[in-house]
C-alpha cells in the first residue's frame, strides 16, 4: 500500500525538511529530495533574489525528484513578493508548507497552480481550521521542535494522536524527531510520515556554519530553552550566554523596542551563518542531544530508514 504522504509528495520515503530559517539552502534541500525524501527550500531569513538562487540550486541538485518550499507567515509583514516568487516557479515545486500564520486566504491561490498545501499547526483545534481551509496534508509540530512553537506547548506525543484523531488529511509529526527510533514511534502514534529540522542542520550540506554545527554535535538535550516568552511567543533556541542575556532581559517585562535588537533575524544569522556563537542566537530542537555525527543528506536519509524498519519489528516482537 503507497504511503499517502509519499503519493502527495512524490517521494519514496516520507520524511520531510522541516522550514529552516537562513540555514535551509538549495544544496541541502535537492540532496534531500534526490535521495528519495522531501527537500524544502526555506524562504525565512532570504530575500528574493536569494530564494530564487536557492530554488535554483534545488533543481539542479535534485536529480528530477520533486521539492518544496516553506513560507512561514506573518501578520506584520508584507509576504507578497515572496508569494509572487513562488507562484512564478509553482512549475518547478511540488508542495508548499505554510507556517506560523493564518494560511486560509493563501490555500486556493497555491492549489491553483499546481502545488499541494502543508500546513503546520500544533494544536487539534488548529488542525481542524487548516482542513478546513483546505490543506492536502498536516504537519503537526511539538514543544521539542527547534524553531517557533505554538504557544499551548503540546509535546509531540500528546499532540500527534490528537491531531489524529480530529482530522481525516495525512498527519506529519515534527518536533523531537532526529532518528529511526522517533520515526518509528511518530509513525506509532498515528503519522503518516515525519518532518526533521534540527537533525537536518548537522549535515554536510547544510549552509549553517560549522560552529553551529558542532555545537550540535556536543550538546545535551537539556542545552535548549525558550526565548520571546515575553511577547507571547515560544521560540526554542540552544542555550548559550547570548541567550541567557536575553532571558535576563526578558525577566525585566522589556517593550519591543529593548528586547527586538537581541531576538532579531539578524542575531540568528550572526550565530548561524557566521558563526559567531556569542553574538547571536540558534535555533534548536531537544533531540540535539541524540545527534552524533555530520553525514551526508544521503548517508542521513538511509540510516533513517534503515533504523526505522529495525525499530517498527522490533516493536512488534513486544507486545
Ligand atoms: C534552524 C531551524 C530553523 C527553523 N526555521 C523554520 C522556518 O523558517 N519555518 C518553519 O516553518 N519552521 C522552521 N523551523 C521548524 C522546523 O521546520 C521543524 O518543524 C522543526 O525543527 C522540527 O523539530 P526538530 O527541530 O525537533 O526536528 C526551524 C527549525 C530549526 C531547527
Amino acid at each position: 500500500m503507497e504511503n499517502e504522504v509519499c503519493r502527495i509528495l512524490g517521494c519514496q520515503v516520507p520524511i520531510i525538511e522541516g522550514g529552516l530559517a537562513y540555514v535551509g539552502n538549495g544544496m541541502l534541500a535537492g540532496a534531500i529530495s534526490a535521495a528519495g525524501a522531501f527537500g524544502q527550500v526555506g524562504t525565512a531569513g532570504r530575500s528574493i533574489a536569494q530564494v530564487r538562487e536557492q530554488i535554483e540550486e534545488a533543481k539542479k541538485r535534485a536529480d528530477g525528484r520533486p521539492f518544496g518550499i516553506n513560507l512561514p507567515l506573518s501578520e506584520h509583514r508584507d509576504m507578497s513578493e515572496y508569494v509572487h516568487l513562488i507562484t512564478e516557479y509553482a512549475p518547478v515545486l511540488r508542495a508548499i508548507s505554510l507556517s506560523a500564520g493564518n494560511p486560509r486566504p493563501l490555500i486556493p491561490h497555491f492549489q491553483q497552480l499546481g502545488l499541494k498545501v502543508m500546513v503546520v499547526v500544533s494544536t487539534p483545534e488548529q488542525a481542524v481550521k487548516a482542513e478546513q481551509a483546505g490543506a492536502d496534508l498536516l504537519v503537526a509540530e511539538g514543544y521539542e521542535a527547534g524553531g517557533h512553537n505554538g504557544p499551548a506547548e503540546l509535546t509531540t506525543f500528546t499532540l500527534i494522536p490528537q491531531v489524529v484523531r480530529a482530522v481525516s488529511i495525512p498527519v506529519v509529526a515534527a518536533g523531537g524527531i532526529v532518528n529511526g527510533t522517533g520515526i518509528a514511534a511518530a509513525l506509532l502514534l498515528g503519522a503518516k510520515g515525519v518532518q526533521l529540522g534540527t537533525r537536518f542542520v548537522a549535515t554536510q550540506e547544510c549552509e549553517a556554519h560549522e560552529n553551529y554545527k558542532r555545537e550540535l554535535l556536543l550538546r545535551k538535550s537539556a542545552d535548549t530553552t525558550i526565548i520571546e516568552r515575553s511577547m507571547g511567543r515560544v521560540t526554542r533556541v540552544l542555550k548559550s550566554p547570548f541567550v541567557e542575556q536575553i532571558l535576563e532581559i526578558e525577566a525585566t517585562h522589556p517593550t519591543w523596542e529593548t528586547l527586538a535588537p537581541y531576538v532579531s533575524g539578524t542575531k540568528n544569522k550572526t550565530a548561524a551563518i557566521l558563526g559567531q556563537m556569542d553574538e547571536g542566537w540558534v535555533n534548536c530542537g531537544q533531540g540535539v542531544g541524540m545527534i552524533e555525527e555530520l553525514p551526508t543528506a544521503a548517508d542521513l536519509i538511509e540510516e533513517l530508514v534503515t533504523q526505522t524498519k529495525e525499530h517498527l519489528a522490533r516493536a512488534q516482537t513486544l507486545f
